[in-house]
């Protein structure tokens, strides 16, 4: 399925008034107008509600990984390496990552230490530098625990007691200088440093987030921790790790498993969207991006009227009611609906397909809080991560449901508002097209932290083409901060933004790196030219390979599509 040279063939969109949620792939709007409608729709249907509706039995255990050994059995035998090097510690200082999965991890890593009486300190890092090294060393910790980092530091960890429960792709670990002419003295600092990582399993990152490597440990102090296996799915959902499949996968399925197993989760198919607990339906359905809605995602009169017309009560009394307080039939009603109307506008069955997949509950938080829902509870992290309190979102991981969940529920409003003000920003910055990609600099104006998300909505909207990747610009600490997104549709099409990101911040002197669809880099400032011309012409060269052709060199007059 192809664009052909249209942004889309759907109706036309409205940009949505309010930000999406932490979708790091823009929904793609691919169309196919030439299906038998009542045949999809059946299937759609019946696939949404037949065996599969509602309540999820626990998950089988993941599928044999590399040397025969089932990934969880693999992942389990380090863990437990790991929590016998715990145990006995006078005291750990755990260093995790101020995103999702690393706040959730923490949180995690901390309450497996405190119920095994282990002492302990959190330290929370936006990222694992030298800098922090240094400082780790000079402390003289006897055990670090690094939680969603470290893997890509192994070579500078010489000299720590460490262990590491990480799932980034781990760096080489070279032979230091300083203890090349000392291969006893290196082979002990290398067995001084444990690491639990789905990449040593011959898997991706995506089986298991930080947060559920560190709850593999915490299992492994204590079979009776697998209550936590429900942050280790918020971490999970927090680092987006259900989207692709429109469910978990790997690890992430017996964390899961042990989630309902101890009462703690719960597993439905359901309507994928954000806000399904705290939300009102309709709402839910306005700020609907993955999968983009023609003519009702962005257009609250439009989700009124739809709901209204299928008999749908939007209040009851003063409350507006959710999602989650529809009954199954409603639902039912809804999600039927829902099919029809996309796939009427042209929208083609992967997309329609997109509306529904797995969705975890936390069954021991209240009906309509904003902790109930895993990716409400992860996006509540995200939150805090991004605006620098990851200490309010672990709090809210270990219990805290009144000044800390109050305080997380301001920084998520106030990060909905500043992703309105960068919409704004971005309109005035303006995006410039080059032949294969787009960009636009967001100079001071957009937090770091904050950039990549910003560059996700705008492909939503209007003044951005959804047949180009776009490369998003913002200074930070540490130089120029580098985001790029793309639909799924040009990631089917063999774009691959980190290689893209790799390159570019390669031929510049910076780094770069992430997935298909999402990645970013740091640059030196005042490369950014060179940087975007190398992008544009990685990105024409993995398009070209993949069939499309650009008829144009200097970004006007631009035609994709297969050959
Ligand atoms: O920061 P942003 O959300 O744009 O990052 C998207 C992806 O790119 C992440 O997976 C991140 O790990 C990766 N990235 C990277 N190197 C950077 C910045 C981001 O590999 N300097
Ligand atoms: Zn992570």
């Amino acid at each position: 399925m192809t664009a052909e040279g249209v942004p889309h063939a759907c109706e036309p969109k409205r940009a949505g008034s309010f930000p999406q949620e932490d979708a790091t792939i823009a929904g793609n709007q691919s169309c196919r107008g030439d299906m038998n409608h009542a045949a999809i729709k059946d299937i759609l249907t019946y696939s949404f509600f037949s065996e599969n509706w509602g309540h999820i039995r626990p998950p089988r255990p993941p599928k044999d990984s590399c040397g025969g050994l089932p990934l969880d059995g693999a992942m389990e035998a380090v863990a437990q390496e790991i929590a016998e090097r715990l145990r006995p510690a006078p005291f750990v200082r755990i260093v995790t990552h101020i995103d999702t999965d690393g706040i959730t991890g923490g949180a995690i890593a901390s309450e497996a230490l405190d119920r095994a009486n282990i002492s302990h300190e959190v330290a929370f890092v936006k990222k694992l530098d030298d800098a922090v090294i240094t400082d780790l060393k000079r402390q003289g910790t006897p055990l670090v625990w690094f939680i969603d980092l470290g893997a890509g530091m192994l070579h500078a960890l010489h000299g720590l007691d460490a262990v590491i429960t990480d799932h980034h792709v781990p760096t080489e670990r070279e032979v230091p200088k300083a203890l090349r002419g000392d291969l006893v003295r290196f082979t002990e600092s290398q067995d001084r440093v444990l690491m639990l990582n789905p990449h040593l399993e011959g898997e991706g990152s995506d089986v298991a987030s930080g947060a559920g490597c560190a709850y593999a440990v915490a299992k492994a102090i204590s079979p009776e921790n697998i209550d936590l296996a429900a942050i280790a799915v918020v971490g999970a959902v927090g680092d987006v790790q259900d989207q692709e499949f429109r469910r978990l996968s790997g690890y992430n399925r017996t964390i899961l498993a042990d989630g309902i197993a101890a009462g703690v989760l719960e597993a439905h198919i359901d309507l994928r969207l954000y806000g399904r607990e705290t939300r009102p339906a309709y709402k839910m359905l306005q700020y609907a991006t993955d999968p983009w809605i023609p003519r009702l995602s962005g257009n609250e009169e439009a989700c009124i009227a739809f709901l209204l017309e299928l008999g749908i009560d939007l209040k009851v009394e003063d409350h507006w009611r959710s999602w989650s307080d529809l009954d199954h039939g409603e639902k039912q009603r809804v999600v039927s609906a829902l099919v029809s109307h996309m796939l009427e506008r042209g929208c083609g069955i992967k997309e329609v397909e997109r509306l529904a997949g797995e969705t975890y509950t936390l069954a021991r938080e209240p009906a309509g809080s904003p902790t109930r829902d895993a990716k409400e509870f992860g996006t509540l992290m995200n939150a805090c991560g991004r605006y620098d309190q990851p200490e309010v979102g672990y709090r809210v991981c270990r219990g805290d449901r009144e000044e800390s969940l109050a305080q997380a529920l301001r920084l998520l409003r106030g990060h909905r508002e500043y992703l309105m003000d960068s919409m704004e920003t971005i309109e005035e910055a303006g995006i410039t097209q080059m032949e294969a990609i787009q960009y636009f600099h967001a100079a001071d104006r957009i937090r770091d932290t904050v950039v990549g998300i910003a560059a996700s909505m705008v492909l939503n909207r209007e003044g951005a083409s959804k047949d180009l990747p776009i490369i998003a610009f913002a200074q930070a600490e540490d130089g120029i901060k580098v985001s790029a997104r793309t639909t799924r549709e040009l990631v089917a099409r063999g774009l691959d933004l980190a290689a893209v990101m790799q390159a570019a911040s390669m031929a510049v002197g910076g780094q770069g790196g992430g997935h298909h669809g999402a990645a970013g880099a740091t640059i030196p400032p005042g490369t950014e030219e060179k940087f975007l011309e190398v992008a544009n012409r990685v990105v024409r060269e993995q398009l070209g390979r993949a069939g499309s052709h650009f008829t144009s060199r200097d970004g006007e007059a631009r035609e994709s599509g297969r050959a």
